[in-house]
């Protein structure tokens, strides 16, 4: 990849890395890769926009020497510091040791005990701005969007908003804008992002978007650091309004894992019955699908069904994560139902009751159980129950 210029006198020089396939470690799958994205915005003054991932230190520098030397940059501005972000960020001061560097006060702290150096940067806040030459630098701080650090950096002379991973997406591409592909895929992908990260700050991204609405923001671009950039902000801003809403489809998500294939006969006659009420529905099997994708697909569901079969007094242990991760991200404003099979003793029901409710679901009706493998009429009933809570 080379550079790409995506305004005038501004520059992605970012990375792709097309090959990573879990991030955050390995709490959130990217099967489609991710970018870094870093912008460069030539004026009288040279501003480096973010930097890259650590190891692609090197790709950021090569793009940015298409264009300038390193060494001419004026100022770098660091809209977070989580290492996606910032890894590169000393290899470019190196470069540029006289770079004037602007974070926020949360930045400036946590970069201290991520590179055990006190670098020489100036706090900034909501409002102010640095000019550097045709174009202003306008800070507004963005904290838990998703970091108590996070900054967006929003430059009115080119209608551009730099908001580092808010709007952003991880999917790997030879093309920069979110209009040169499958539009489909960018949401379900920006989708994937906010339910998995930005969730359990809902309120907060609907404040932004209403401050940014008040501030009368003229945004004609939104360039994040992930994945495409939008050239028609009005699709992303509406889709983050509509997932911070938390607006739900008329759909159930059930989530199970079973031992013996008891819970899943259950599983699929609760579909039967979601079917029957005429919803719709979709089945994971928790240990053989993506649970980034389970959370995804229940985080704008009406409805929830976790089933496990009961394991040493609770769930099978494959279940619990997807459950913490439901509390974790706060996906309440839905309702939801246990469910299970138990040989000589019960638990499970109850341990997954008890974290629906720690996520703020509401409860639609008693667990449904049975004992070992369930008859042709405990299949039925649990059809029937199903279609009942929907109708
Ligand atoms: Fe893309 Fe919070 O880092």
């Amino acid at each position: 990849m080379s550079s790409v210029v995506i305004k005038p006198d501004v520059y992605w020089v970012g990375a792709v890395d097309w090959n990573i396939r879990t991030f955050h470690g390995p709490a959130y799958s990217t099967p489609r890769g991710t970018t870094y994205n870093a912008y460069l915005i030539v004026d009288e003054q040279i501003t480096l926009v973010d930097t890259v991932y650590g190891p692609f230190a090197q790709e950021l520098i090569r793009h940015i020497a298409e264009i300038v030397d390193p060494a001419k940059i004026d100022n770098i501005i660091i809209n977070h510091i989580e290492s996606d972000h910032i890894g590169a960020f000393p290899e470019i001061m190196r470069l540029a040791p006289n770079a004037n560097v602007y974070a926020t006060a949360n930045a400036v702290r946590g970069i201290k005990k991520l590179f055990f150096r006190d670098y020489d940067i100036t706090v900034v806040k909501t409002g102010d701005t640095i000019s550097t030459g045709k174009y202003t630098f306008s800070f507004i701080e963005a904290p838990m969007l998703h970091w108590p650090d996070s900054m967006f950096t929003y430059i009115p002379e080119l209608k551009l908003l730099l908001p580092n991973d808010a709007f952003g997406q991880h999917y790997a591409a030879n093309v920069r804008f979110a209009d040169q592909a499958d539009l489909g895929l960018v949401l379900m992908e920006a989708q994937k992002y906010y339910a998995n990260i930005l969730n359990p700050f809902s309120k907060l991204v609907l404040k932004k978007l209403e401050e940014i609405g008040e501030l009368g923001l003229e945004i004609d671009m939104i360039a994040p650091s992930h994945g495409f950039i939008w050239r028609n902000p009005e699709v992303i801003i509406e889709a983050y309004q509509r997932w911070a809403q938390g607006t739900a489809e008329r759909r159930i998500v059930i989530a199970y894992d079973t031992m013996w294939e008891s819970t899943a006969k259950l599983a699929h006659a609760l579909l039967e019955g979601v079917t029957d009420a005429g919803w719709r529905g979709i089945i994971f099997e928790i240990s053989k699908s993506d649970h980034n994708e389970i959370v995804t697909k229940i985080h704008d569901a009406e409805g929830v069904f976790i089933g496990s079969p009961t394991y040493y007094n609770n769930t099978l242990t494959t279940v619990s994560p997807l459950l913490d991760e439901l509390v974790g991200l706060k996906v309440g404003g839905k309702f939801g139902f246990a469910f299970g099979s138990q040989g000589w003793s019960g638990g499970a029901a109850k341990t997954i009751e008890g974290k629906l409710q720690a996520a703020g679901i509401e409860l639609a009706a008693p667990a449904y159980t049975v004992q070992w493998v369930p008859t042709d009429e405990e299949l039925a009933e649990a059809r029937s129950l199903a279609s009942s809570l929907l109708t």
